[in-house]
């Protein structure tokens, strides 16, 4: 299969239309059939659920050209389940966790010649998302749903690749107490736009939220979970607000198991930031970025950006999922 003509080194996290994505529709209590359509446009009536009340979840995951050229995704069982998650808490109908797997598989398999090929820093971000399709006025959940994923080769997500990044301390919350923070809701990310835009203007990468709570505890960015490093340990919030990350939940294991670190899933107060010699943002889109500051109203806080454990963690991680290092058992699935 002839790869498409791309320069795979210097993409962005940008979406390029690519030939074919998945599609299956939820109507009258039952899901069709599904399958792959080239057709990237979606037609909906004006007063759709998801257009009025934002009744809408995704996921976000990759697939990866292995050392010895095979296409593999990373755990997309944990996708599956977390997008049940969402929808359960959304009122939305689960698509079976089995056949959301499948649909990843067919959706790479016919868009093989947009995965990026071994070594060239890009991979191809797949997007499964759901949504209240039909008309709804009154304040309530869609009849019908329409479940998609599509492909689109990427980059790093952040500008500059991996250099290190800047955060401020928040000054608005993402998420509330018994809230949605936990699942992937876009109505998450609509809260959180008019916040990165003034990040970015102030010269920041990110905002880093504190719980909405009390404000004396560390919870995530808009976009990833929180690591940090001191010794031979690896700190990371445990919190009911925050996404749980897949690529979180596989560093603790990869911390423990591969590099004999010792691992704390706790609370971290904001008044302890300081302690840390190392953090790093973890997530699809993130992988692993390295920090190099966080600014608290003035106070600024530095870490080591690309430091040994967090470039450890990093090399570990991406050798996993690029063949290079022997995964645990069923992290890898293979597509061709
Ligand atoms: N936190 C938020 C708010 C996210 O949007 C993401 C991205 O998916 C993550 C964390 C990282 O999760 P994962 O590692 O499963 O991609
Ligand atoms: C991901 O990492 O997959 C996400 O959904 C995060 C988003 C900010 C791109």
């Amino acid at each position: 299969m002839e790869k498409k003509n791309i320069d795979w080194s210097n993409l962005g996290f940008g979406y390029i239309q690519t030939d074919m994505r998945y599609v299956s529709n939820f109507k009258d209590g039952a899901w069709d059939e599904g399958g792959l359509t080239d057709k990237a446009t979606i037609e909906m009536s004006e007063c759709a659920c998801v257009l009025q009340y934002a009744q809408t979840c995704f996921e976000g995951m990759k697939a990866y050209t292995t050392e010895d050229g095979k296409i593999v995704c990373f755990r997309p069982d944990l996708n599956a389940a977390r997008m049940a998650d969402s929808c359960r808490q959304m009122k939305m109908p689960v698509f079976p966790e089995e056949k959301f797997v499948e649909a990843v598989i067919e959706t790479v398999r016919a868009n093989a010649a947009w995965v990026p090929p071994y070594g060239s820093g890009a991979t191809l971000y797949l997007r499964p998302f759901m949504f209240g399709y039909d008309s709804v006025i009154g304040v309530k959940p869609a009849n019908e749903y329409q479940f998609r994923i599509f492909a689109t080769p990427v980059g790093p997500y952040f500008k500059g690749g991996i250099k290190p990044l800047t955060l401020r301390i928040s000054d608005l919350d993402r998420a509330a107490p018994r809230g949605t923070g936990h699942i992937k809701a876009g109505l998450n990310y609509a809260m959180s736009l008019y916040n990165i835009v003034d990040a970015h203007e102030q010269g920041f990468d990110e905002n880093l939220y504190v719980d909405s709570a009390t404000r004396t505890h560390i919870e995530e960015t808009g976009g990833a979970n929180i690591i940090f490093v001191k010794g031979n340990t690896l700190v990371t919030p445990k919190s009911g607000t925050i996404l749980p990350s897949i690529t979180r939940r596989s560093i603790v294991q990869v911390a423990k198991d591969y590099l004999g670190m010792e691992v704390e899933e706790r609370e971290i107060r904001l008044d302890e930031i300081d302690q840390f010699e190392e953090a790093g943002l973890c997530g699809t889109a993130a992988v692993i970025s390295p920090i190099g500051k966080i600014v608290d109203h003035g106070k600024e806080i530095t870490y080591a950006g690309m430091g040994p454990k967090i470039q450890k963690l990093y090399d570990t991680l991406t050798g996993i999922q690029m063949g290079r290092i022997e995964a645990p058992e069923g992290w890898i699935q293979v597509i061709e």
